[in-house]
């Protein structure tokens, strides 16, 4: 029986990323407040945020400061555009932050209001650019299996998930993936990292090749796969690939809307994996997720090519609504201005160790294949088996199971395809914090174990 407000929750909203079937019976759970990495449903009853509500809450919740950022300013300017040269002072501030924090040499910040829309608008800016740079034919997008860019139609093009795809009429022609770079389960027997690495970057070249290295415009990444399992890149994988895309001209797009802020212990992921992109999207973490606010850094080529095409056709044809919205940007200044002032990204890396060594430990637990992360992320595998990484049949919902023993126990975590379970807290979760955490999700694993044993569930047989 569904309490009261779940009944109306059913009955009125559609849910992003829900099976709209099941929920209709198991219903909501209707968060009310939050405070620090502790969030409280309607009952009163905490849970420690293990996913930062989606990857962004970096900063915890109900931090007053930012608050108070939003409130100023929306006493003094809720609402101003960026349209036809008008501008306010919240944008222009953290447009030059912004230039000062990223990690490539960077001409310029275009603002969006998500992840989703910040990639898009690289992926039309590619085009664009290569129009201006009378190199029509050079527009096809490269992803990754597993990963993650976002569900604009060109965005949900590029991520390299089944389900934002099937029956989606998606992907659109121009959009394709190359392999995705998961040791654990993508490494033939025997295969280190290191040869693993190179072997992808092999097989790029090959495809890169296949397609005709004048059609191919970019590369995306993201530096850790977030929605695709919190996967981690093998060693090497990024010195293997950036010289394949130098050789062909092939821009390099990182994805930084869940590692960027910190996430990794550095400002964006592309510095803890020594990637050296052309251009950074960004969003999430920018206001420890209290607004919605993305945005991209543009190189000063891509801004070259940028200014000749919008001189040749008078003007620049893109844009929204919310872009730069001031009041987003306002808490936005003062998120970078806590994560400077209190060392948020240095603490996180200092923390870090601590985090992997809780995660790396969950290794010895029955169930647990992979137990791997960087930074303040980290993504584990349920198998049935250890040794030959069979899985339950994915219909058996084993990690699902899992996420809901750990929501019973007071902890919030997130499964993904492939029976993973990914935990990603806020980064300023204190060490006695990150001992809970992981306690909890152990009794999680312990219950889901049980569970498999009363169902009588059989692993599904050898790929
Ligand atoms: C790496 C990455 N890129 C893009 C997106 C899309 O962002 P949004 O949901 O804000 O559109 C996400 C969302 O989780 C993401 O993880």
């Amino acid at each position: 029986m569904l309490s009261n407000i779940a009944a109306r929750d059913v009955e009125t909203l559609i849910h992003p990323y829900t099976n709209l079937s099941t929920f209709r019976e198991t219903g909501s759970l209707v968060l009310e407040r939050g405070h620090g990495v502790w969030v409280y449903d309607s009952d009163g009853r905490p849970y420690l945020e293990g996913m930062s509500g989606l990857w962004c809450t970096a900063l915890g919740y109900s931090n007053e400061e930012l608050v108070e950022a939003a409130a100023e300013q929306m006493g003094r300017l809720p609402f101003a555009h960026l349209f036809s040269g008008r501008s306010h002072d919240p944008a222009i501030e953290l447009a030059e932050t912004l230039k000062e924090l990223m990690p490539v040499p960077t001409s310029k910040i275009f603002f969006t209001s998500s992840g989703s829309e910040a990639n898009d608008a690289q992926i039309k800016l590619l085009w664009y650019m290569n129009n201006a740079l009378g190199r029509p034919r050079k527009k096809k997008i490269i992803g990754r299996r597993k990963g993650y860019h976002g569900v604009t139609v060109a965005t949900a093009s590029l991520t390299g998930l089944p389900a934002n795809h099937t029956d989606w009429d998606l992907p659109i022609p121009g959009f394709l993936h190359a392999a995705c770079p998961h040791h654990y389960r993508g490494a033939e027997a025997g295969e280190s990292e290191e040869a693993f690495s190179q072997r992808l970057a092999d097989e790029l070249e090959a495809q890169i090749i296949a397609e005709d290295p004048e059609t191919v415009a970019a590369f995306f990444v993201e530096p850790v796969m977030g929605a695709g399992g919190a996967i981690v890149p093998p060693a090497g994988y990024f010195a293997a690939i950036q010289p394949v895309l130098e050789r062909y001209d092939v821009r390099l797009v990182a994805d930084e809307v869940i590692c960027g802020f910190g996430r990794l212990g550095t400002w964006f992921g592309s510095e803890a994996l020594g990637i050296r992109p052309h251009t950074l999207s960004f969003a999430k973490a920018l206001t420890s997720g209290y607004l919605p606010l993305g945005g991209i850094s543009i190189d000063e080529p891509l801004y070259r090519a940028m200014l000749d095409e919008s001189a040749k056709l008078g003007g620049f044809g893109h844009g929204t609504t919310y872009s730069g919205h001031p009041v987003a940007c306002a808490v936005a200044n003062r998120a970078l201005h806590i994560y400077r002032r209190d060392r948020i990204v240095e603490r996180a890396a200092e923390k870090a160790p601590h985090f992997q060594a809780r995660l790396s430990s969950l290794a010895d637990h029955p169930l647990v294949g992979e137990a791997r992360g960087i930074g303040m992320i980290g993504g584990i595998e349920l198998v049935a088996d250890k040794g030959d990484k069979r899985q339950y049949p994915p219909k058996a919902g084993v990690a699902a199971r899992c996420v809901a023993f750990a929501q019973d126990e007071g902890l919030i975590v997130r499964f993904l395809m492939g029976d993973r379970i990914a935990v990603c807290p806020p980064l300023v979760i204190e060490t006695d914090e990150i001992d809970t955490l992981f306690e909890r999700l152990r009794r999680a694993l312990d219950r889901t174990a049980t569970w498999i044993v009363q169902e009588g569930l059989e692993p599904m047989p050898a790929a």
